[in-house]
């Protein structure tokens, strides 16, 4: 079985099941500050997990492109990944223990026909913030996994949420590679590599507040996720992710132009190049801050790997082809943006390699250096420098200083790098580890602000104006859109007036929910109306705008400051970056 026809048994099985096949989100979270990546299908839904409507209903199921980027350096073993797919289904406040697990159980032994011997569960165990979960148990009991199959553990093995938001006890499920027990306490919770970890069912019926307590949720909801990559491995029989398609030809490729290929290298370069090149399909580029410095890291990260073996790296965009082509069918937005990624990949080779060799240099001077002091540890200054000077991701110098045998303080490098970046620090600060939407009332204001935007470009640029992503915080609203120049101060001052007469005319904005077709008809602008189910929400800005949207959105524009556009600039080939913030 490919990873195409399992995504689309997935999703088969769960229509069968009355559940609305939505859209995943971008890898960028369109209106969450909190986060850098999507990190999980459930993400997009928190608003719906809370207690919102969702136009599809109480009943989805989706497959969701998501980023990791906790354990970048892990990545070069036999199952850390950067990038994978999520496929999931969501009870909001419908189905909960009992459906869940019989759904996921018919899944695995009915429509993939995994036998049941091969399948081991982990449940709650129980702690003062909720009980041991029998119930899960129970179940898992009447399909005939036995009592010596379940397993119970703490927070740590079956907990799910983030640092605060929705979350619950969990039920995992394992697969049994048939491996011989590691040792003789071996279980699910080793990581020896007998039981592959290939289904979570969450069953959230707390919210995590800010302070660290929990409250119940108002509904009680069921949020799974499998790992696409890890069941397609096993259903092939293969021994890890990278002998599936997904990762084959891609490692083929760079294997056969290269001079001293090893496992951990090829692992990384295709894990990384596939990441990189769904993070460009999403709008992000190579930068020093946010989501363009993970990019940063990625491509630079593969460069290096690729020296590291003897391949040409003029050779990448060769690389990008074999990428693009074994994996269009699974993401067809590779091949719409293939002229893009190779272009993008291209350009931060060039710019990582004109530094590369002088960084390199410099690396090599600190080597001496160290032998004289007889010291083992790269000091912050010196990563600084590397870093700011020569473009040497200090991750870049802690794996080349291991290579040779050395220690890095990353800790004094951070320090100095907050005192250098302050500005670039409230961006990336505290949004890595993962966190919920801030719907606080800026954020809000902000997402009305965005609406009145896009109606203001298109009715003064034209129609040919699209929404390509948009990034709100509490401080700005960022908006790409496509447009084929630069657009002068004079047409963004336009822009701005119109939006402020917007505002002063104080018009009223109302929501109303519609089947897709008749907001279509109805005239609703909706670049990102596939990612909802059947039944949409329009949002209504008086007799200004009309655009398919998640919410939520102040009630009148009056409600809103005054804006000023700051910024103009490209995003990417053809797409124009602005940003808006309100001015007192
Ligand atoms: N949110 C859970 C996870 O990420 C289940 O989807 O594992």
């Amino acid at each position: 079985m490919k990873g195409i026809e399992l995504r689309n048994k997935f999703l088969e099985f769960f229509k069968s099941k009355n559940h609305t096949i939505i859209s995943g989100a971008p890898l960028i979270p369109e209106n969450d500050p909190t986060v850098l990546f999507t990190t999980a299908g459930m993400q997009p839904l928190v608003p719906y997990l809370k207690g919102e409507k969702h136009p599809g209903g109480t009943r989805l199921a989706d497959y969701q492109k998501c980023v990791r980027t906790n354990d970048i350096d892990e990545v070069g073993d036999n199952r850390h990944l950067t990038f994978f797919e999520m496929l999931g289904n969501w009870s909001l406040g419908d189905y909960f223990k009992q459906d869940s697990i019989r759904f996921s159980y018919e899944f695995l032994t009915k429509v993939l026909n995994i036998p049941s011997e091969k399948i081991s569960v982990t449940c709650f165990g129980g702690d003062s913030d909720a009980p041991r979960d029998k119930e899960a148990a129970k179940v898992w009991e009447e399909c005939g996994i036995p009592k010596e199959r379940i397993y119970f553990f703490g927070k740590d093995d079956n907990w799910w949420g983030q640092e605060a938001g929705p979350c619950g006890p969990d039920t995992e499920i394992f697969y049994d590679t048939g491996a011989k027990p590691c040792c003789e306490s071996c279980n699910p919770s080793c990581d020896c590599g007998k039981y592959i970890e290939i289904w979570n069912n969450v069953f959230m019926q707390y919210n995590k507040k800010d302070d660290g307590t929990y409250e119940p949720l108002a509904q009680k909801n069921v949020d799974t996720g499998m790992g696409l990559e890890r069941m397609l491995f096993l259903l092939q029989s293969k021994n890890n992710v990278f002998e599936t398609e997904l990762f084959s030809p891609i490692i083929d490729k760079v294997r056969s132009l290269s001079l001293e290929p090893n496992d951990e290298s090829l692992r990384i370069i295709s894990d990384h190049m596939r990441s990189s090149s769904l993070l460009i399909c999403d709008g992000v580029l190579p930068s020093n801050v946010g989501q363009g410095y993970i990019l940063r890291r990625l491509i630079r990260r593969t460069i290096r790997h690729m020296r590291k073996i003897g391949f040409d790296v003029d050779r990448i965009t060769e690389v990008c082809e074999t990428l693009v082509d074994s994996l269009s069918d699974m993401y067809p937005e590779l091949n719409a943006n293939k002229d893009n990624i190779i272009e993008q990949v291209k350009k931060e080779k060039n710019r990582f390699m004109n530094t590369l060799i002088k960084g390199e240099k410099e690396f090599g001077k600190i080597l001496n250096k160290l032998k004289i002091e007889n010291s083992d540890m790269i000091d912050g200054h010196s990563l600084f420098r590397l870093y700011d000077t020569f473009g040497f991701p200090p991750e870049v110098t802690a794996e080349l200083a291991k290579e040779n045998g050395l220690k890095v303080d990353m800790e004094g490098y951070k320090k100095l790098f907050e005192e250098h970046q302050n500005k670039s620090r409230q961006e990336t600060a505290g949004t890595f580890k993962g966190g919920l939407a801030d719907h606080s009332e800026v954020t809000v204001a902000y997402h009305t602000v965005a609406h009145l935007l896009l109606e203001s470009l298109q009715r003064i640029l034209g129609n040919h104006v699209e929404q390509k992503g948009s990034n709100i915080t509490s401080e700005r609203v960022r908006f790409d859109f496509s447009h084929p120049e630069k657009v002068s101060r004079e047409i963004l001052d336009k822009v701005e007036n119109m939006i402020n007469e917007q505002i002063d005319r104080g018009l009223v904005v109302t929501c109303e929910e519609m089947p897709l077709d008749k907001a279509r008809e109805y005239g609703a602008k909706g670049v990102f109306n596939s990612k909802y189910g059947e039944m949409v929400k329009v949002y209504t800005i008086g007799d200004f705008s009309k655009e398919i949207c998640g919410g939520p959105h102040v009630d009148n524009t009056s409600k809103l400051k005054h804006v000023k556009i700051v910024k103009e600039e490209s995003a990417a080939s053809g797409i124009r970056r602005v940003k808006v913030v309100f001015v007192d």
